[in-house]
């Protein structure tokens, strides 16, 4: 199984620690893999040892960032984020003091770098993962088969015909690009529908399941393993915590991955959205159960896991903030704690990491015209209960 950080030699693959000259640590990187050399698994427990002895100079309340919480338990944290991350000195400088990794919201989509059908524009996403890499923070890649995102011209010009070449030239160019660079891609994002008509469950209104049917989505991953040879190639969901839907989803989901392993599909993992509340704000009704079985299942396929989108959508919670964001770090507190029981959970990455670029805000306003505070950090950059959840939720979680 490859590596996250996969083109790295294995000598690389280790706990960083970079000093100031006052002693205060710099940053820290882990690899999370199962292929961990035993230089870096004795480096997995100097992380335990590194990050405590962090925390008596990271102030800020809650001890500790998040990327070394996770990282003494073999665990990588990292959030998404955009080309604010590299304009805006504050978010930026939280951001590399917290995650370990990054995921660009919006600038590795379609619609962001085709702005016609002959042409790709990588200005905004090649600021990005420089300005990732000059930090060393992992990247993930998202996502490059989505059946949102697709540019105006795409509907245009995308037949039986044409759309197969279409998505392998998109991939050879984008994958091909960042090989090296990405540790790990989204190759197909959000293929399912629970309410489809479809036996397989997958999404009727996908042009890409309507142009290529069922076939498209291995495409995309042998496209991906031909452009980077090494990134961990991942199935990307949403919507398997809770019904209406999720049973359906998660069924179809196991199903849709065995009929790529069977066929011989290059893919390593499985990406867990984790858009808590989003297709239903009971978060009572978390099958708690039936979840922990089903990351049992992937991994007993011999997937990594990553929970790649996770944040708590707060629209149904009472305006209060102090309220709300006990009924935020509560649901943090049962979904971590359920999903990181789970050793095949590598890496958790929120969608987001200050309430203040949330994409909840702007897709789900709140009808009292508050603004949402679904992450870990509030819109002022400072740590809240949600913070603290996570990081917790990182403490208790067995060793990787
Ligand atoms: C969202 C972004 O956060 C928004 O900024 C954008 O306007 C729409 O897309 N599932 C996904 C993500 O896979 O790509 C979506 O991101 C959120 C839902």
């Amino acid at each position: 199984m490859a590596c996250f950080l996969a083109k790295r030699p294995a000598s690389e693959t280790v706990k960083q620690v970079r000093l100031r000259e006052d002693g205060g640590c710099v940053d820290h990187e882990l690899c999370m893999t199962r292929l961990l050399s035993r230089r870096a698994l004795l480096s997995v427990a100097a992380a335990g040892i590194a990050a405590a002895a962090c925390g008596s100079d990271t102030a800020a309340p809650g001890g500790p960032p998040l990327r070394e919480r996770a990282a003494a338990r073999g665990l990588v944290y990292g959030a998404a984020g955009d080309v604010e991350l590299t304009t805006n000195q504050q978010l930026g400088t939280t951001f590399v003091r917290e995650a370990g990794a990054f995921v660009p919201e919006v600038s590795l989509k379609w619609a962001a770098l085709r702005p016609a059908s002959d042409t790709f524009d990588f200005v905004a996403s090649d600021a990005l993962i420089a300005w990732a890499g000059a930090r060393t923070i992992l990247v993930r890649g998202h996502a490059l088969a989505w059946h949102q995102a697709l540019p105006n011209w795409f509907a245009g010009v995308a037949n039986e015909q044409t759309a197969g070449g279409f998505l392998d030239a998109h991939i050879a160019a984008v994958a091909g690009r960042y090989s090296g660079r990405v540790g790990s891609w989204d190759v197909v994002n959000e293929p399912l529908d629970p309410f489809s008509d479809r036996d397989d469950g997958l999404r009727e209104e996908s042009p890409w399941l309507r142009l290529l049917g069922p076939a498209y989505i291995a495409r995309a991953f042998v496209a991906a393993r031909e452009a980077d040879a090494t990134a961990v190639l991942t199935l990307n969901e949403y919507g398997f915590e809770n019904d209406p839907g999720a049973a359906r989803k998660r069924a179809d989901f196991l199903r849709l991955i065995g009929r790529l392993k069977d066929s011989g599909t290059p893919i390593q993992a499985a990406g867990l959205q984790a858009h808590l509340l989003q297709n239903n704000p009971r978060w009572a009704e978390f099958d708690a159960t039936g979840y922990s079985k089903f990351l049992g299942e992937l991994a007993a396929m011999g997937l990594q896991l990553f929970v790649t989108e996770l944040d708590v959508n707060d629209t149904a919670f009472p305006q209060d903030a102090r309220t709300r964001d006990a009924a935020v770090a509560s649901v943090y507190r049962d979904y971590l704690g359920v999903a990181l029981a789970e050793p095949a959970v590598k890496m958790v990455t929120t969608w987001g990491l200050s309430d203040r670029t949330s994409w909840i805000d702007r897709s789900y306003p709140r009808k009292d015209g508050a603004h949402a505070r679904p992450l870990p950090l509030d819109a002022g950059y400072q740590r809240k209960a949600a913070w603290e959840a996570v990081a917790t939720a990182f403490d208790r979680a067995p060793k990787r």
